[in-house]
């Protein structure tokens, strides 16, 4: 397994090596950290949900014209390729493709405790500090404005209004970032989330007073 382990660790560098820095090798590292914390407090297949939060992301949609099959096929080659039995392969594929936000405002049939685990693991590195730099910086990479006050959030979002928003940064905090402690599904990253959580609210009532320069926000 930890032959298995160090293999993959070796493909995702290398898949990520140009990739944005919101979705690079560090996050892959963060979540895979968060994963082997939360497999300690919730019991679960080790290997499927190590190999998942590893390999998650080497192939985001967003970053690839759309197309959410590609991660999940270049994951199934790569974990066929290297011997894994074919019950934990699709099971990985399952994961991959079930576990974005943007897959969890659609119709999910898929279910299991590794899922669950895998998904905890990559919503808390969406908040928190590390949450707001990722936000920022992925803002950044497509340009966005920082705020903009009259371009209200869209808090009830479908999956195709989510994926095509180009919304102001500060928005994408009311649009997902602060609905996602009630999502988690595991009460170990429930306890997690919530100073992460408050955080992010410690955080956004600074930027907009110091928006409003210290007159009384508007
Ligand atoms: P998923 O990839 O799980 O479907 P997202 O598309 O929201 O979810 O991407 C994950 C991360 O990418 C977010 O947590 C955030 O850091 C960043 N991100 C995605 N969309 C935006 C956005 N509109 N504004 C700022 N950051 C974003
Ligand atoms: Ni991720």
């Amino acid at each position: 397994m930890k032959h298995c382990i160090d293999q993959t660790v070796n493909f995702v560098r290398r898949q990520l090596a140009n990739a944005e820095a919101g979705h690079d090798w560090w996050h892959i590292l963060r979540v895979w950290n968060n994963v082997k914390y939360l497999l300690t407090r919730e019991p679960a297949d080790t290997l499927v949900c190590e190999l998942a939060a590893l390999l998650h992301d080497i192939a985001d949609s967003k970053f690839h014209g759309g197309d959410e099959t590609l991660g999940p096929r270049i994951a199934g080659e790569y974990l066929n390729g290297i011997g894994v039995d074919e019950n934990r392969v699709k099971h990985v594929q399952e994961i991959i493709l079930n576990m974005s936000y943007k897959a969890s405002l659609g119709h999910v049939t898929f279910h299991s405790p590794e899922l669950a685990i895998v998904q905890d693991a990559d919503r808390l590195d969406a908040i928190g500090a590390i949450g707001i730099a990722r936000a920022f910086h992925y803002g950044g990479f497509k340009n966005r404005e920082l705020y903009n006050p009259g371009i209200p959030p869209v808090t009830q979002q479908n999956r195709e209004s989510y994926k095509n928003s180009t919304a102001p940064t500060l928005n994408h905090f009311h649009e997902k970032l602060l609905l996602l402690k009630d999502k988690m599904n595991t009460d170990t990253a429930r306890e997690l989330a919530a100073s992460r959580h408050a955080f992010m609210e410690q955080y956004l009532a600074q930027f907009h007073a110091e928006w409003a320069g210290g007159l009384p926000a508007q």
